[in-house]
């Protein structure tokens, strides 16, 4: 048995029946029962307490519920992903302490403006937990057409005061990746195997803001880099607390000797000399990427104030890439309304050939899999199968034979038009005889152009969040910023390289 959501109706008694009649029944199959709700009121909290003695059920009050009223509005327009993180954080800790969760939705948010129903299934889809809506008669088909289109027809059940035990049994949970489980999920990981992220640019207010964020959340071990009394200086004033996290300056670090003769011998068939290498290790981005060369981090994130050239050379010479894997590439995880993709190359190789887009498909499918999601790989293009002739639908042809003789278990097809690889009808008419058209989850664009068109056109029509980008195929983990990153997502880059060290 799944536990369940249930989405109260407009009447306060049938809602209070419900519940009761909810509750005897799994008090009665579960030893151990749960009841929570995202945002409660005062008047909802005396009657879980009511219910909690009436039902002998072993649980605080505080635990069940993670906003009252008023101030979950706030936070809900302060800071969304602390929302929905706060409400995934204690509904999944009290699902790993209790039988069944029996979860009940807000009956009102925000004095009525917003849309309580549809906000109700969006925390049910966060949750994965599927729906009983108890709904008065009168809304009834109105209720399952709106449930058809927001679930994509998936398992719910429709109650009144009469309730169908047999038919909730049926239910089954939901398998959506939200983006906020997504960053929950990468969160999570990141605090079991705590990793050392190193930060070159200490001088960045914004780095420093990602770094009280990231130290309170305790899900890394950080190393700033520059001076260590401005850095200081700066965090006071911005009223920051990063007093946790380490801090070295490449101009005076004692680290520089060992760092210069690590590069120098890195380096020198290719020209540079010792004293080249003594002036190098000095550049922030060259120090941050030894210490993550030498062991002494497990993870850079640069790149807000200097180029992704810049940021990334300096990891493509000296960490260089995995056994296997022939080039480094760049991956964005796309956050939809319930799912995730993920979009490569958008970072490194403008002009890819077949082997390089054989092995960024190779690597993107690692990734993807590695942060939760089963691949099923495209190689894009402007033709689906045979459909169309050219020289670059040729060449992710190529791309297809190398990929499936090199790595015969990723599952890939291609060519394919982005429409057909993502849209099941589109799909079934242009490449019928595909496994996975329609299902795809890890788009491979042609080239650089394509792909970073792309990630930013889906980003900013579709309001997607965008994570990354990742740079898969390296040793370690380097990670680049964009100059026009926000401080949160300089805090999900460090989170998922935290995450992509382990
Ligand atoms: N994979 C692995 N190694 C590579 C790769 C790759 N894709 N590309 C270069 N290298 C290695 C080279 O083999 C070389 O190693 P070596 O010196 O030990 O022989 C080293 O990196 C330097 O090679 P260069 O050819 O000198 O590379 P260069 O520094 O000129 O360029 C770079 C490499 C930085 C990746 C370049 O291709 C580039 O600028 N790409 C585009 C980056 C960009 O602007 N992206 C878009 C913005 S990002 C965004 O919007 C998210």
């Amino acid at each position: 048995m799944e536990n369940l959501y249930l989405i109260r109706s407009k009447s306060d008694d049938q809602n209070i029946i419900v519940g009761l009649k909810l509750l005897e029944y799994y008090s009665k199959n579960y030893k151990n029962i749960a009841i929570y709700c995202p945002i409660a009121s005062k008047h909802d909290i005396s009657i879980f307490q009511e219910w909690l003695n009436q039902f002998s059920i072993n649980q605080n009050i505080e635990n069940t519920y993670s906003f009252i009223d008023k101030d979950a509005m706030e936070e809900f327009n302060k800071d969304s992903n602390i929302f929905f993180n706060t409400i995934l954080k204690t509904y999944e800790e009290l699902k790993e302490k209790y039988e069944f969760v029996l979860t009940i939705g807000f009956s009102q948010f925000g004095i009525g403006i917003l849309d309580t129903f549809g906000l109700n299934v969006k925390i049910a889809k966060n949750l994965n937990t599927p729906i009983v809506a108890d709904v008065c008669s009168e809304y009834m088909s109105m209720t399952q057409k709106h449930l058809d289109k927001l679930l994509n027809g998936k398992n719910y059940v429709l109650i009144d005061e009469n309730i169908d035990f047999e038919k909730i049994s049926q239910l089954k949970s939901y398998d959506f990746m939200t983006p906020y489980r997504f960053k929950y999920e990468m969160i999570k990981k990141g605090i079991k195997n705590k990793k050392t992220v190193v930060l070159p640019e200490g001088n960045d207010e914004r780095i420093l803001k990602a770094c009280d964020i990231l130290l309170k959340t305790e899900v890394v071990d950080l190393i700033i880099l520059g001076d260590e009394k401005e850095i200081k200086q700066n965090a006071e004033k911005l009223m920051l607390n990063i007093h946790s996290a380490k801090m070295m300056n490449p101009s005076t670090s004692d680290l520089c000797e060992e760092f210069a003769s690590m590069l120098y011998e890195a380096r020198k068939s290719k020209g540079m000399t010792l004293d080249q290498a003594k002036e190098l290790v000095k550049d922030k981005t060259y120090f941050g990427t030894l210490l993550v060369h030498s062991g002494k981090a497990d993870a850079m994130v640069s790149g807000a104030s200097t180029t992704t050239a810049e940021t990334i050379r300096p990891a493509l010479q000296l960490i260089k890439t995995q056994e296997g894997v022939s080039s480094v590439s760049g991956l964005f995880f796309m956050g939809l309304e319930d799912k995730m993709l993920a979009f490569a190359d958008c970072a490194v190789n403008p002009n890819p050939t077949a082997e390089q887009l054989a092995s960024s498909a190779y690597v993107s499918a690692m990734t993807a899999k590695s942060f939760g999601l089963d691949p099923k790989v495209a190689l894009l293009s402007y033709s689906s199968g045979d459909s169309g002739k050219g020289e670059s639908v040729d060449l992710v042809k190529e791309a297809l034979k190398i990929a499936k003789e090199k790595y015969p278990e990723l599952n890939i097809d291609g060519p394919m038009q982005f429409d057909c690889a993502y849209d099941p009808k589109t799909a079934a008419s242009k490449m019928p005889e595909s496994k996975i058209a329609g299902q795809i989850n890890v788009y491979v664009f042609p080239d650089l152009d394509a792909a970073n068109i792309g990630y930013k056109a889906v980003q900013r029509t579709a309001n997607a969040l965008a994570i990354g980008p990742i740079l898969q195929g390296l040793k370690k983990p380097v990670n680049d910023l964009s100059r026009g990153c926000l401080v949160d997502d300089i805090v999900d880059t460090v989170i998922l390289s935290a995450v992509q060290a382990q």
